[in-house]
């Protein structure tokens, strides 16, 4: 155990971050959308589901490795796409895939990292590549291809932002895109002296300001520039035809990331999807979406056994995994949890964050009396 951060659980990790970063990066990576009503949903739903667990059932053995997608993790676990993680630490998509190579858990490539997927690559693992797609499309084309020749052995199309999301602080604080200078935001990043030299200062050193990766270099833009023409994320336009091209184009596991309806799950089903990610995008998108655990049984009910059926949005403690693991789904996909860990402590902090929630998910089951993920299946859940 990596007890010299004193960081106990995900909470610890998320208040160290909180900490070092200055408040437009920590409320990018923490908040949710609007009135944030989802992001608390997606908490309460996760609480509401309870366990009646068994005893005097030998219990000094418990494994909760599955497979995913034909090969073997230690615990049913990988690391959501977050785009902001070059902001939160210096080289913070490398970090969170070294960690995750280290922890033996599948690492998601965000299309809006600020490295590109051949630098994320050198943290070797398993690697996915999260999608969304340009508005020139032959972009999206050429990443996608990148993408596969380094052996992402998964695409993951994000569909639950067809517009940009409602996210007001961000005005507020300057930092969108372009990143706006203003009294508030010089103040902000002056009274974090450790973060403004241990990220932004390395930049500097190496280069310069972090750009939108995965860009050709004539459309890269450092985030504080407008993106180029065709060079910015646009979906309102996309359709299951669209989805269907690049089932056509992408030779390995294609997973639809951002299903909350089981008609939609039975769709990715029949036009040959390997998978769907059960999310509300961690309250980040649609913030009067019903909450992704809430979702989770009928979407298994209608695709469960015929594709993998990921959940992600409020994972905080292993005993999230469990509940999620009980209500049908192969696995979970984690996003602000390793990213905090990322702001509390860099690679050290995401592999914390990763032991923590291994440690809870072993220690969850044995107290349920479930020693394996087909015990849990069996399991009531109340
Ligand atoms: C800071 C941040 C950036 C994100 N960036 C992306 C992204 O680039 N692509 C994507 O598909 N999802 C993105 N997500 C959503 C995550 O992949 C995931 O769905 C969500 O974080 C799950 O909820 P959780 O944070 O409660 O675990 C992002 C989430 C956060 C918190």
């Amino acid at each position: 155990m990596r007890e010299d951060l004193a960081c106990y659980n995900i909470a610890d990790l998320r208040e160290r971050a909180r900490r070092r970063l200055p408040l437009g990066i920590w409320e990018y990576a923490e908040r949710g959308v609007e009135d944030e009503a989802g992001m608390a949903r997606n908490r309460a739903a996760f609480e509401r589901v309870t366990f009646r667990p068994r005893v005097l059932r030998g219990v000094h053995q418990i494994d909760p490795s599955c497979e995913i997608f034909g090969r073997r993790v230690p615990f049913p676990l990988a690391v959501a796409p977050t785009g902001a993680a070059g902001l939160v630490w210096h080289n913070g998509d490398l970090a969170l895939a070294r960690a995750a190579a280290a922890a033996g858990v599948p690492f998601t490539i965000s299309s809006a990292s600020t490295l590109d997927i051949e630098q994320i690559a050198e943290g070797g693992g398993r690697l996915w590549f999260q999608l969304y797609l340009w508005e020139d499309r032959t972009l999206s084309h050429a990443v996608v291809e990148r993408a596969w020749g380094l052996g992402c052995e998964a695409l993951f199309v994000t569909l639950d932002l067809p517009v940009p999301p409602n996210r007001e602080y961000i005005q507020r604080n300057g930092f969108g895109t372009p990143f706006k200078l203003n009294a508030r935001n010089v103040a902000d990043v002056l009274t974090h002296p450790r973060w403004l030299a241990g990220v932004m200062g390395r930049y500097a050193l190496g280069g310069g300001i972090p750009s939108q990766a995965n860009l050709p270099d004539r459309l890269r833009s450092k985030i504080t520039k407008s993106a180029p023409p065709g060079a910015l994320f646009k979906q309102d336009d996309l359709d299951w035809d669209g989805v269907a091209d690049l089932r056509r184009r992408w030779p390995g596991k294609l997973v639809l990331k951002g299903i909350l309806h089981p008609d939609d799950a039975r769709r990715a089903l029949d036009m040959g999807a390997d998978g769907v990610v059960v999310s509300n995008h961690g309250g980040r998108a649609l913030d009067s979406s019903i909450a992704s655990i809430d979702a989770l049984p009928e979407i298994v009910a209608a695709v469960g056994g015929r594709m993998t059926v990921f959940l992600d949005s409020g994972v905080r403690r292993g005993s999230d995994v469990v509940k999620a693991v009980a209500l049908g789904a192969d696995a979970v996909l984690a996003g602000r949890a390793p990213l905090y860990g990322l702001g509390a402590a860099g690679q050290r902090g995401v592999a914390r964050a990763l032991e923590l929630l291994q440690r809870e998910t072993e220690r969850t089951m044995a107290m349920l009396g479930a020693r394996n993920l087909d015990e849990v299946r069996r399991l009531l859940v109340e």
